[in-house]
Parts: structure tokens; C-alpha cells; sequence
């Protein structure tokens, strides 16, 4: 696939309401190859937890007993979408004491990340990063992904099949680019 294409044609899939399978084995050869991703020192600060299909469900109860403990319906609308999915990514960044390093660490984990997106769409695996508030809000969560100290889970990717056909909003073109 031409980069261009690809770079175009990903999008963010986000209707979950099918059971979907993806070819875990096509997943682990896109996670390989976006770590040629640029990063400052070659610190490569990204960290994956792969959630496997049968694992999802799993998981979900454990993460909502946490961010929803006394909204099952919420607990049950989070299983149900998530157990449809063809496994899920948690994305753990290091963080690094140091500003500048941490911006580094941050900006070359979004390199990965798009790297990642559309190696998946090239094996036919679609994905939506997912950053619900309480990622960021709820220090519990942390241990379900055996998170260390100096770890931060920046989000999840939701990985599917590309059989839907999702609309890809497109870009304003103008205005962002000055000369000097
Ligand atoms: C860092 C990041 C966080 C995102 N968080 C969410 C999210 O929480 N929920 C969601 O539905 N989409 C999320 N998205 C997907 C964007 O909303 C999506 O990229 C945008 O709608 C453009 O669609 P496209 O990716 O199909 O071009 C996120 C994307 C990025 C890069």
C-alpha cells in the first residue's frame, strides 16, 4: 500500500456493535514495525499490554468495578461493546523526571501511535485511540496494567475488522502554514 493511501484512507472505527476477529499474529507484526518510529535517544518509551479477545471481558469487569462502582448499566454498556472487539491495546508511555525528555518521551509515543494505526490498516485490522477521561483521573487503574511508577497509560486502542464503513471527516487544508 502507498503511504499516501494509507495515510488517507485509515480511519478511526468506531461502531462496535458486531462481534469481530483479528489475526493476532498480523497485530504483533505492526506492533514490530512501528517501533522504527523516531525517538529521541532511542529511548523507545512505549510499553503495550495486549488485551486478547478472550481476555476482554475480563478486563472490562475489572476496569469498571473501578470507574463505574455503582453504575452497572454503565458497567454492562462498557462489556458489551468492548467483548465485540477484536482485542484491545492499553498504550503505556514512561515519563521521564525531566520536561523536555517527558515531551520527547510523549511526542515520539504519537509517532509510534500513527505508525502503528496504519501498519494495522495496511494487515486489514482497524483501531480507534480511545483516552476516556478516567485514564487520567483514576490512579487505580494503573495496577490492572501492572503500570510502575514512572509509567503512563495514555489511552486504549480499540482494534476491529475494516467492515464498516466508517465516514473519514476530512481536514481544513488552509491557513496553517505561514512563510517566514
Ligand atoms: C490522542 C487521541 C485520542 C483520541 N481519543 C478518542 C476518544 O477518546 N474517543 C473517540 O471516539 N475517538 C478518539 N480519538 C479518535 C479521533 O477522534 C479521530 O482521530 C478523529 O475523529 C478523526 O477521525 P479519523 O481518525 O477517522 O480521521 C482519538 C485520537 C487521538 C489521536
Amino acid at each position: 500500500m502507498e503511504l499516501q493511501e494509507a495515510i488517507a484512507q485509515r480511519r478511526s472505527i468506531k461502531i462496535f456493535k458486531r462481534d469481530m476477529n483479528i489475526d493476532d499474529n498480523r497485530l504483533y507484526e505492526a506492533i514490530d514495525n512501528a517501533t522504527d518510529a523516531p525517538n529521541h535517544g532511542l529511548r523507545q518509551p512505549w510499553r503495550i499490554v495486549h488485551i486478547t479477545k478472550d481476555r476482554l471481558g475480563e478486563m472490562s469487569k475489572q476496569l469498571t468495578k473501578i470507574t463505574f462502582p455503582d453504575e452497572p448499566n454503565k458497567q454492562k454498556d462498557h462489556y458489551d461493546t468492548v467483548t465485540n472487539l477484536g482485542g484491545m491495546l492499553a498504550l503505556i508511555v514512561k515519563e521521564e523526571p525531566d520536561v523536555k525528555d517527558n515531551l520527547e518521551n510523549h511526542m515520539a509515543f504519537g509517532a509510534f501511535a500513527q505508525n502503528l494505526m496504519l501498519l494495522l490498516h495496511e494487515a486489514g485490522i482497524g483501531s480507534c485511540w480511545k483516552t476516556p477521561k478516567y485514564i487520567f483521573n483514576n490512579k487505580d487503574i494503573g495496577a490492572i496494567f501492572n503500570l510502575a511508577e514512572d509509567e503512563k497509560l495514555v489511552g486504549f486502542l480499540y482494534l476491529t475488522d475494516l467492515e464498516v464503513d466508517m465516514p473519514h471527516p476530512k481536514r481544513k487544508k488552509q491557513n496553517f502554514v505561514q512563510k517566514f
